[in-house]
């Protein structure tokens, strides 16, 4: 990035914003100008990261109402902005450059995020970052790990399920996505079939805690088919076949618990099971390198306690070190779209102020350099990405 401002600077403090679903979030980070990994001792770059869940405005819904997400990124997230600065004991005079998720999302709510970012940049002379919303949940681990390219991601959220080989800040290889919902969409809907609040999923996980997981048997999907792909949707149904048996017999507490605690372990299994496909893919990629084995979380999904455990268990088998950043940085958050922001400063991908500026609100910005393209529509079903 050539701005005056960021001009051989040792550090540099970004604002970060994120409205690509129903999170209003924003946040400063302030962190090294140079890549320097393996030499550095991480420190913590977040000065304020400022989350705004709009989960009381969907509430009476059963889901995400883009046009609801969209008035209410408008109606916070200048104060979200301010609140950000106040906490962070800075003023746009301090921010280096603003990174905003460009996409992909809810193109309602990426455009409210997107036009008080150019707007901002314009005011203030700022240099502009559009960033993708998913390279920035796979990148998030760097913030706060030592952590060298490449590593393999199992990318976990609420509209995505995919597995990428992350070569670089602006290189990702897909080896794996969904062909019907993502994760986090069916934690959430079998959250619903129990009877769950929002959220879906940490709530589903609460239940399962006192549920037993060898009650039931559930199918194990997609395991005649190579490859490193994930389904879902047999998995749902088979729930929900076992729950409306259960009701007839009488709902109880201890059922819904034994339903939730063995979908959740049969789901956990499925994801360790094709990201052991994806290590061994990994492996021939590596050919022989002597390079360090990291495989990562990333996603709101990766909050479970019982896929890290399981994915623990499966990647200690094949000598990879599992890495997971802390819950409250996986789900979606203003600090890792600054860190992204950072991540492009440092590899030179920063694209002219001209064309930041022109740029729309992209619903769908598949995350692969891969020249095939997405084999199945890039695996984004629910309204989260
Ligand atoms: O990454 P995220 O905040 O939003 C995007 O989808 O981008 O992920 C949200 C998803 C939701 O589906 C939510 O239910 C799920 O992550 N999630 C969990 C847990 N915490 C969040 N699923 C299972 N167990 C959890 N503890
Ligand atoms: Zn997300």
């Amino acid at each position: 990035m050539n701005a005056a401002r960021s001009k051989n600077k040792e550090f540099l403090t970004l604002l970060g914003i994120e409205t690509s679903c129903d999170e209003t979030a924003a946040a400063i980070i302030r962190g090294p100008a140079q890549d320097d990994a393996m030499g550095r001792e991480v420190q913590e770059p977040i000065l304020a990261n400022i989350i705004h869940s709009q989960f009381a405005d969907h509430a009476d819904y059963g889901g995400v109402v883009p046009e609801i997400a969209a008035r209410a990124h408008v109606e916070r997230v200048d104060s979200i902005i301010e609140q950000a600065l106040d906490e962070a004991k800075c003023t746009m005079a301090d921010i280096d450059a603003i990174a905003v998720t460009a996409g992909p999302g809810l193109v309602g709510g990426v455009m409210v995020g997107l036009t008080t970012a150019k707007a901002i940049s314009l005011s203030h002379a700022i240099p502009l970052i559009p960033v993708n919303h998913l390279a920035a949940h796979a990148l998030t681990v760097r913030m706060v790990e030592n952590i060298a390219f490449p590593f393999l991601v199992l990318l976990v959220s609420g509209g995505h399920t995919q597995l990428l080989w992350v070569e670089s800040a602006t290189r990702f290889r897909r080896l794996g996505t969904t062909i019907d919902d993502a994760a986090g969409e069916a934690f959430d809907k079998i959250a619903q079939l129990l009877g769950l609040p929002s959220p879906g999923g940490p709530n589903l996980e609460a239940l399962a805690h006192t549920g037993r997981t060898d009650r039931f048997a559930m199918p194990r999907p997609l395991h005649k088919r190579e490859g490193c792909d994930f389904s879902f949707s047999g998995l749902k149904t088979a729930t929900r076949l076992l729950l409306e048996q259960g009701v007839e017999e009488g709902d109880n507490h201890q059922l819904r618990a034994d339903i939730a605690a063995s979908f959740q372990q049969a789901a956990a299994d499925h994801l360790a099971a094709r990201t052991k496909a994806a290590l061994t893919a990994c492996e021939a990629l590596l050919g022989g390198q002597n390079a360090p084995r990291q495989l990562v979380i990333a996603g709101g999904v990766a909050a479970n306690m019982t896929v890290k455990t399981t994915l623990q268990a499966m990647a200690e088998t094949h000598d990879w070190r599992l890495i997971v950043p802390p819950a409250k940085l996986c789900t979606d958050n203003g600090a890792m779209i600054a860190w992204a922001g950072l991540e492009m400063i440092r590899a030179d991908a920063v694209p002219p102020a001209e064309q930041a500026m022109a740029l729309a609100a992209r619903p769908r910005w598949p995350l692969d350099n891969n020249p095939e393209g997405p084999r199945h529509g890039g695996g984004r079903k629910g309204p989260k990405a």
